[in-house]
């Protein structure tokens, strides 16, 4: 067959611009691919963080149920500081230690969000309150709540919890046996309602308030995190407790408002005359959802930590003499004055009550969800990029035992917080994790110290105590960590004698 050498030349030419044009459409094809997996997140040309060993889907959730202290204990001793666990499908990050928690704490709201992660809160505070509402409104919230619980307001509180303190143990007899945990938890919720609740409440209706309190608090399950409208029964008594608590503060501001009388201290109060900046008045569901916010976020912390700071010091005579000892000085200053001065005086047994919040804090974990990427440097120089989308968790029930921070970190010893000591600052501001810290660090720290000092000044002062059930157990069965059963303890009256 005859050949046409310029159709043959055509024909290679086409072969090769064809080559040409499939290799640059595959180069261009490539190059768009890769910019698609670099822009949707993938780990391309990222230091990510270790990953957990897990078998798939649900291994991550099984190790972190049965207890996700014991599963970052042994993976910081595999991976170090930084790694990421695959949780239903879900990447959560692990933050370990303030070297790299300076982002999780001072990280913008755009970055770092926790609205999403707190959502379970929503049914329990209400509508139009904190996790309810956009970031610009729950900061004017958060600044109302700073007036009350920083300002000069809580001077005054002193006058009023150590009211509270001494009618509760009045009713103690001679001597006798309690359970410390129940008694402590009576007592603060009383506290928590003369100051921030107001008189209405504490006088009338305490009785009505406090078990509707209870059934907030035991709605919030470790299963609420995440499907928190669940049809369960704890879910549907929380309902209906916030719906009680809403027409009995509603009845409360109505007869307030229309009496005209304003000269209450509580916090009640201050959020009724509280405006927005735009001019507008706080609503009545709006102060609901506020003080609601605001004793939950108070009552089963503070009252774990008074407990706790008992069993500690009734376990550990040497520290209990030492605060006893404390008293006497003080009272040789003061004499019986109770003032704010004097109660901020204490600091031993300051010391004594953030030890035991080192030891046992009530929130373990605190969580976040990223919305960029970032990056943080390990101790050891390593940098991990933590990609946007991952949930990023700071451990802080772990990160409070690390022993590059804290000396035999195990142990009970309130002085390691003493001027000369002070290892709860030894690697930054994040050294010392229990009331979180930065932007979102607990609002309530200070009124927690009053409220618990005010407590165990007066047992110190009136009481000789001993702990007769073993050194209590933590409970982690719920969100919030408690303690395990009774703390049973003796008590017998004896009042401190002060030698001139
Ligand atoms: C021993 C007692 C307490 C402990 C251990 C504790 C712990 C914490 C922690 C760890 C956070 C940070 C949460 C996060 O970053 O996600 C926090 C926040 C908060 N706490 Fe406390 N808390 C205690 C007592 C109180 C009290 C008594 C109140 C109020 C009377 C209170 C009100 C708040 C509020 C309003 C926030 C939110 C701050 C914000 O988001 O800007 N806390 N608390």
């Amino acid at each position: 067959m005859p050949i046409d050498t310029n159709q043959e030349k055509m024909n290679i030419m086409d072969n090769q611009q064809g080559l040409v044009v499939a290799g640059a459409t595959l180069l261009v094809a490539t190059i768009a691919f890769i910019k698609i997996l670099l822009r949707s997140g993938s780990s391309a040309g990222k230091r990510l963080p270790p990953t957990i060993r897990t078998s798939p889907v649900v291994g991550g959730l099984i190790r972190f149920m049965r207890g996700p202290i014991p599963m970052i204990r042994e993976e910081y001793t595999r991976l170090g500081s930084v790694f990421t666990a695959s949780i239903l499908g879900r990447k959560i990050t692990f933050l370990v230690g303030p070297e790299v928690s300076e982002h999780f704490f001072n990280g913008y709201e755009s970055e770092l969000s926790q609205r999403e992660v707190y959502r379970l809160t929503v049914p329990i505070f209400g509508p139009g309150v904190v996790y309810d509402v956009d970031y610009p409104v729950r900061m004017e919230q958060v600044q109302m709540f700073n007036c009350v619980l920083r300002g000069n307001k809580l001077r005054g509180f002193v006058g009023q919890m150590v009211l509270e303190v001494e009618e509760y143990f009045s009713k103690w007899g001679e001597s006798g046996t309690v359970d410390l945990k129940s008694e402590l938890e009576q007592l603060i919720i009383l506290t928590a309602s003369r100051c921030l609740l107001g008189r209405e409440v504490r006088e009338n209706l305490f009785d009505d308030v406090a078990p509707l309190f209870h059934d907030l608090c035991t709605g919030m399950q470790p299963i609420s995190f995440i499907f928190p409208y669940l049809p369960i029964p704890a879910h549907r008594r929380r309902d209906r407790a916030r719906a009680r608590l809403g027409e009995i503060f509603s009845t409360i501001i109505k007869s307030r408002k229309a009496s005209g009388r304003s000269e209450e201290e509580d916090m009640l109060q201050f959020l009724i005359d509280s405006k927005y900046k735009d001019g507008r008045n706080t609503t009545e569901e709006e102060i609901t959802g506020l003080l609601i916010t605001t004793v939950f976020g108070g009552f089963q912390t503070s009252s774990i930590a008074s407990t706790w700071t008992g069993a500690y010091l009734l376990q550990l005579k040497q520290f209990f003499a030492t605060a006893v000892e404390e008293q006497i000085q003080v009272m040789k200053r003061h004499g019986d004055r109770t003032d704010y001065d004097v109660v901020s005086e204490m600091h031993f047994l300051h010391r004594c009550i953030k030890e035991a919040l080192r030891l046992q804090p009530p929130i373990p974990m605190l969580l976040r969800q990223s919305h960029c990427d970032f990056t943080v440097t390990t101790k050891e120089g390593k940098e991990f990029d933590i990609p946007k989308g991952h949930m990023v968790a700071s451990p802080l029930a772990f990160a409070n035992r690390l022993p590059h921070i804290y000396s035999n970190p195990d142990s009970y010893d309130p002085d390691r917080f003493a001027p000369g000591r002070e290892e709860d600052k030894a690697a930054g501001a994040f050294s010392y994790m229990s009331f979180g810290g930065g932007r979102h660090g607990c609002l309530g720290e200070a009124f927690a110290f009053l409220e618990i000092k005010t407590i165990w000044m007066h047992l110190l002062r009136n009481f000789e105590l001993e702990l007769v059930s073993p050194f209590p157990e933590k409970d982690e069965s719920t969100a919030i960590v408690g303690i395990q059963g009774a703390v049973i303890v003796k008590y017998k009256r004896r009042k401190l004698v002060i030698s001139s």
